[in-house]
């Protein structure tokens, strides 16, 4: 017999949910990177129109194909695309992606969250306060990180505790179920989240300039260099893969957690309006919070030729580096420090939830497991992967796995699934589904980019990048020698794990065949 599927609490319990997917790291450490990157003021038409092109529908898409696959009891991708695709045998391992996926961004993307509650303890306690300058803030972050013995840290233990709490801190929310655990860990933190980034960026946009001999570098200047549009960069592929691939992360769309979310929705529940609710609040914490905090405040330090370098030279550096070393200038450095990375830890711990509950489900809904094994089972399986990268994390293990995860995965999948709702299931039915017990009806010219648009999009990205950059990428080609060997590993576990997903859908299904 099936066990009975969890449900939603509220309808803003799951809007607060999905925006808490949504809203992480992503926001506040990977936008202004990207943005900062790619020219500033460049990347920012190209992802607006990413976001109407292909966010908003994506975000629809997964909420509508969500809730339809929850009422056949199926949490995630290969039963929802079965089911919309007539029980064809093969489409349902197209599924896998959105199991794997989220497994492998959850593998990494925990670890990072750890540091983040290790740097607001660090913060409060004065310990950031005391590293004055760029070198010995990189410095200690490596060491933290075990990339190197130090002064700072001479083991990895610190890091590894704090890895621990907060795999803990993951696993027993999951545990604790939909309304129980993830609703209710969303509730309370997104409006913390809120108040700490309101103060953070009203604390950050009234600081005067931090140097007499610059007294150009202020907050009005950094927003403009984010800020002030140049045109020239729509004709940069490169900027426009950029900006598409954020806009993906950013919404956690293409990778199957919405699916999964969504699939606890009941049939007349609300979907346009609730998904456009959650993808505008994560839009306006991006370019309002996340858009300010750390360029702003690192352009005050460092100004505008500085602040590419910190941006160009490591993925962390303007969240781990700059901002600290930012903050630690001025009045209260240490508490605004400390808001600054709990407000981080908080976004990441409502987004990596999300990215455990597509595994757990799969094997609730399609092995009738209770809710304590599978999140046990998980345990198990995403503990080992997590101490890979937390052991190999100098060799290109995160970065692998970020890759293929956080960015590839996201796009084919995104690709698959605009082409099956529009394509296998059919516009007109997907249509009708989709305004089924919706609050608000769109217009029809909406139903022309998702059935045209959206997948020509995507499939031009996905071509685009195999011309320009497969072969290399590949074949490792900008990979150090030294590093090639631990990078074909990462490739190697990659496989398994979708190689094993793969393996259980087909089990699941033949279970399912004997039975009727
Ligand atoms: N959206 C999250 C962020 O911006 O940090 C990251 C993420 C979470 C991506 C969940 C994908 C996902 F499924």
């Amino acid at each position: 017999m099936q066990l009975q599927r969890q449900s939603w609490g509220s309808k803003i319990g799951v809007i607060l949910a999905v925006a808490g997917s949504a809203i992480g790291l992503g926001n506040f450490l990977r936008f202004p990177v990207q943005a900062v990157k790619n020219g500033g003021g460049a990347f920012i038409i190209p992802y607006l129109i990413s976001f109407l092109l292909l966010g908003i529908p994506l975000m629809w898409i997964e909420w509508t194909l969500g809730r339809f696959g929850g009422g056949f009891g199926h949490g995630t991708a290969p039963g929802m695309f079965h089911n919309i695709a007539n029980k064809n045998r093969f489409i349902k391992y197209f599924g896998v992606i959105g199991i794997f996926g989220p497994i492998a961004i959850f593998t990494y993307y925990t670890y990072i969250e750890s540091w983040l509650l290790g740097y607001s303890i660090f913060s409060i306690t004065g310990k950031l306060a005391a590293c004055q300058d760029q070198t010995s803030m990189v410095a200690f972050l490596q060491g933290y990180q075990g990339l190197e013995k130090n002064g700072f840290f001479s083991s990895l233990v610190p890091a590894y505790i704090f890895f621990i709490l907060t795999f803990g801190i993951n696993l027993i929310t999951v545990a604790g179920g939909i309304q129980k655990g993830i609703e209710r860990v969303c509730k309370y933190g997104l409006p913390v989240l809120f108040v700490l980034g309101i103060v953070l960026m009203i604390r950050v946009l009234t600081l005067s300039p931090m140097y007499v001999e610059h007294p150009d570098w202020t907050p009005i200047a950094g927003l403009g260099f984010l800020w002030n549009p140049d045109f020239s960069s729509l004709l940069d592929a490169k900027v426009w893969l950029a900006a598409a691939g954020q806009i993906f992360f950013t919404l956690s769309v293409g990778i199957g957690v919405i699916l999964t979310y969504a699939s606890y929705l009941t049939k007349n529940d609300d979907v346009i309006l609730s998904g456009l609710t959650a993808a505008a609040t994560n839009e306006w914490v991006e370019i309002v919070l996340g858009g300010s905090i750390a360029v702003t405040s690192a352009f005050l330090f460092f100004g505008p030729a500085g602040i590419k370098d910190v941006a160009g030279s490591g993925a962390f550096n303007l969240g781990f580096v700059a901002m600290p070393l930012a903050l630690n200038h001025i009045p209260y450095g240490s508490v605004f420090g400390f808001f600054w990375f709990f407000l981080l830890f908080i976004a990441g711990v409502t987004s990596s939830i999300s990215l455990a509950q597509p595994a757990i489900a799969f094997l609730e809904d399609e092995f009738n497991l209770d809710r304590k094994k599978a999140v046990k089972i998980f345990a198990a399986v995403t503990f080992v992967l997590c101490n890979m990268t937390v052991f190999l994390l100098g060799k290109g293990f995160l970065d692998e796995f970020d890759f293929w995860g956080g960015t590839f995965a996201l796009v084919l999948f995104g690709t698959i699934e605009a082409i099956l709702f529009s394509w296998v299931f059919g516009i007109d039915k997907a249509w009708d589904e989709m305004h089924a017990g919706s609050d608000i009806t769109l217009p029809r010219f909406y139903r022309f980019i998702i059935k045209y648009i959206t997948p020509t999009f995507l499939v031009v990205i996905l071509v685009s990048w195999f011309l320009r950059e497969a072969k290399d990428v590949i074949l490792m080609k900008n990979v150090p020698d030294e590093m090639v060997p631990f990078i074909i590993f990462a490739r190697f576990i990659l496989f398994a794990l979708f190689v094993a997903i793969a393996y259980l859908v087909h089990i699941a299904w033949k279970q399912k065949e004997k039975k009727t």
